[in-house]
């Protein structure tokens, strides 16, 4: 048995040591809000933080993140308020919505790093792959959050977010826009 801290919870789960974490993520912790896409790391679909950290959960081996602070889509907010998950919503990011937990946890650690991106900076670490081509309206979203979109108020309210670490509640807009049977 490994222990690992989802969300602010400590979770068992039974797996071999190599198992991806986005499996056990999925099938052990039983949340589905982080996809599978390429399973290996060149599209973002599973993206979750450890330590803070953006990985891709594909290639990240269970064993490596025990101890570790892991969070999902599901523990930026228990009510999809955190900021980035607002402005997802305000700008009608998603099309199909698969990519988008992925898009989502780069955005959130894109604005810890750099809470004031440019365009070139969002282009240059937003490196998630969304097939619906929605990434006008996330570079729009991420602005948007930084309050440095047009019309946004008058700074970025990065310095007041981090992980919610508590609670694994609800699941982000972009897990409930994912198609009926494709959890
Ligand atoms: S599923 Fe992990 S990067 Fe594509
Ligand atoms: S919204 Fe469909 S893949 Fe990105």
């Amino acid at each position: 048995m490994l222990s690992l801290n989802v969300n602010g919870k400590t979770v068992s789960v039974d797996a071999e040591p190599g198992t991806p974490l986005l499996w056990v993520l999925r099938e052990q912790v039983g949340l589905t809000g982080t996809k599978y896409g390429c399973g290996v790391a060149q599209c973002g679909a599973c993206s979750v933080h450890v330590d803070g950290q953006l990985m891709r959960s594909c290639v990240m081996p269970v064993s490596a993140v025990a101890g570790k602070r892991i969070t999902t889509i599901e523990g930026l907010s228990a009510d999809a308020s955190h900021p980035v998950q607002k402005a997802w919503a305000e700008f009608d990011v998603p099309q199909c919505g698969y990519c988008q937990s992925g898009q989502i946890m780069a955005a959130v650690a894109l604005l810890r790093a750099k809470p004031k991106p440019t365009d070139k900076d969002i282009d240059d670490a937003m490196t998630n792959i969304c097939r619906c081509g929605t990434y006008q309206r996330i570079r729009a979203a991420i602005h948007q959050a930084a309050g440095t979109g047009k019309g946004s108020g008058n700074g970025s309210v990065f310095h007041l977010v981090g992980d919610a670490g508590g609670t694994a509640a609800v699941a982000a807009n972009a897990a409930d826009r994912t198609p009926a049977g494709d959890a």
